[in-house]
């Protein structure tokens, strides 16, 4: 493809969205399948289909009822290209009305955990499921028939038909949703539908990944040369490490030290890169740049403001010597793609729509190697490739750093002090073994002082205050609920290590109301 993204591989699954929560779900339990798939939406015609040449399609879950007016249906031409095809929940009704089954209302909804029963002999819910298990259902409408020519296989309290087959046709639907963890033998029917009924090999692996990536990128690239601006975080690093496989020393890698970094995070960035992966590097140590504009600065848009311009200068600067390179690696993820909304691919982009902002008369072509991944597979791709855990397993990251964590004027003082109080909390995550469980935690500096007490002496200090989330998706979070000791080791080091601090508190608070970050 023109954007370095691999071609997907022969064998593709299709997932057609009909606005479900659970569509990226799919895809991925899909992926866990070693079965490489993708989202498309339900507008899609039977001509677009053809030229993916899907080796099968799942049809989604929705909201919307099939029998209301406007309810998003499918080309009834994608029907006659013989692709085995399984509907979830709205997408199991779909296939019923439009293939001469019927649905309707039954005498109630079934929404969450609920009794199927296997009624007949069935290929999907093969004999090495059991006859009577529980799964996760959301749906109001219920399917009373079939569609022409498939038989019912299985039925709950309020489904008369919770899943249907035509094993001719291979047309397949289930009521419940076998992707959610709360249906069990979710993953049995899912595989049992890719691997034996539509007869995908299950090829799709890291090293398969690597390989077709590798391939991409160098057939985009040619002899040309590309740079990547590395902000520390896991996406920019595997993109880097997977453009240098390809491309090795005509890839440059541009890092800027904003002083607002983590504890040894800048170190540990030239270690990674420099030494480890032998990456050129074009490290720039800015920290006098950023704190000089923020001297006396506490209102937080502006502060942001100061950092986004900052940034964008010196990185201008430092890349001045590399304007023969016609390549900006991102690391743009899938669930960007998917929840941009747009799912298309441009290729060049003006370089002012870059984040990394980029001198404004050059015309980059873009390479996005990880627009296929989950942010799961791209961390997998990273350990495949030996990026070091501590990169790969690492936190997000606000890009302004630790500038939005500390409450009022940001003086180097100050960063110093949240660095020291942020590396204890995260070594001590880690010591407990939740860093990979916990979506985010870290520490805020407050701009107050109180009184306090230590050894006989009267403080007069900051606080630091632990904050710790869990969220999926970052729009909504809830605070973690860590255990007391592990609050208490933390709370008695960062008083006892750090200088500058005498108390500390522990946010409880979602999103919403707050958000993540403090600022
Ligand atoms: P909030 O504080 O809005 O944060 O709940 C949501 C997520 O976004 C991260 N964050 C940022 N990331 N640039 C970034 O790259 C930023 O300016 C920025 N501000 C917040 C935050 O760490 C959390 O994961």
């Amino acid at each position: 493809m023109a954007d370095g993204t691999a071609a997907p591989p022969e064998q593709a699954v299709y997932v057609v969205d009909f606005g479900a929560q659970y569509a990226q779900l799919i895809a991925r339990r899909v992926r866990e399948l070693n079965v490489y798939s993708e989202i498309v939406p339900h507008s899609i015609t039977a001509d677009e289909l053809i030229a993916k040449k899907p080796s099968a399609l799942i049809l989604s879950g929705g909201p919307a009822s099939v029998n209301v007016e406007g309810a998003p249906l499918l080309d009834p031409a994608i029907f006659e290209l013989g692709v085995p095809t399984l509907g979830i929940c709205y997408g199991a009704q779909l296939l019923a009305q439009q293939l001469g089954g019927e649905v309707g209302r039954f005498e109630a909804g079934e929404y969450g955990r609920t009794q199927l029963t296997r009624t007949a002999e069935s290929s999907l819910l093969h004999d090495g499921i059991e006859s009577e298990f529980t799964v996760w259902m959301s749906h109001f409408d219920a399917i009373n028939r079939p569609p022409s020519g498939a038989r019912a296989t299985a039925s709950t309290a309020n489904s008369p038909v919770a899943a249907f087959e035509d094993t001719e046709r291979r047309i397949y639907g289930v009521q419940h949703h076998p992707e959610v963890v709360h249906s069990e033998f979710g993953q049995d029917v899912l595989e049992q539908f890719l691997w034996r009924e539509a007869m995908i090999e299950p090829a799709w692996t890291m090293g398969s990944i690597i390989d077709s990536s590798v391939e991409a990128i160098r057939a985009q690239v040619g002899d040309g040369r590309a740079i990547c601006g590395l902000s520390g975080g896991v996406d920019s690093a595997v993109a880097a490490a997977l453009v240098h496989r390809a491309i090795g020393d005509r890839l440059t890698c541009v890092y800027v030290d904003t002083g607002l970094m983590r504890l040894n995070e800048s170190d540990q960035v030239v270690e990674t890169f420099e030494k480890h992966q032998g990456i050129e590097l074009i490290h720039v140590d800015a920290a006098k740049r950023f704190f000089d504009p923020l001297a006396g600065v506490v209102e937080p848009e502006t502060k942001r403001k100061i950092i986004g311009e900052t940034f964008i200068r010196v990185f201008e600067e430092a890349k001045a010597g590399l304007n023969d390179a016609g390549f900006l690696v991102q690391g743009t993820l899938y669930s960007d793609v998917v929840e941009s909304g747009t799912g298309d691919t441009t290729a060049t982009i003006k370089s002012h729509h870059n984040v990394g902002g980029l001198p404004e008369d050059v015309d980059f072509e873009l390479v996005e190697p990880l627009r296929n991944l989950f942010k799961d597979e791209v961390r997998r791709v990273g350990s495949e490739l030996g990026l070091p855990d501590e990169i790969v397993w690492r936190q997000p990251f606000p890009g302004p750093g630790l500038g939005v964590r500390i409450i009022g004027e940001v003086t180097p003082d100050k960063v110093a002090i949240l660095q020291h109080a942020d590396a204890i909390v995260r070594e001590e995550i880690a010591a407990a073994g939740l860093e990979r469980e916990i979506f985010q935690s870290f520490a805020v500096l407050a701009d107050i002082r109180t009184v306090g007490v230590m050894g006989d002496e009267r403080t007069y200090a900051h606080p630091i205050i632990i904050r710790a989330v869990n969220s999926d998706d970052v729009m909504t979070a809830d605070w973690s609920r860590l255990p007391y000791e592990l609050l208490e080791t933390m709370s008695s080091r960062i008083i006892n290590e750090v200088d500058g601090v005498n108390r500390v508190a522990y946010d409880i608070t979602s999103k919403p109301p707050g958000t993540i970050e403090w600022e």
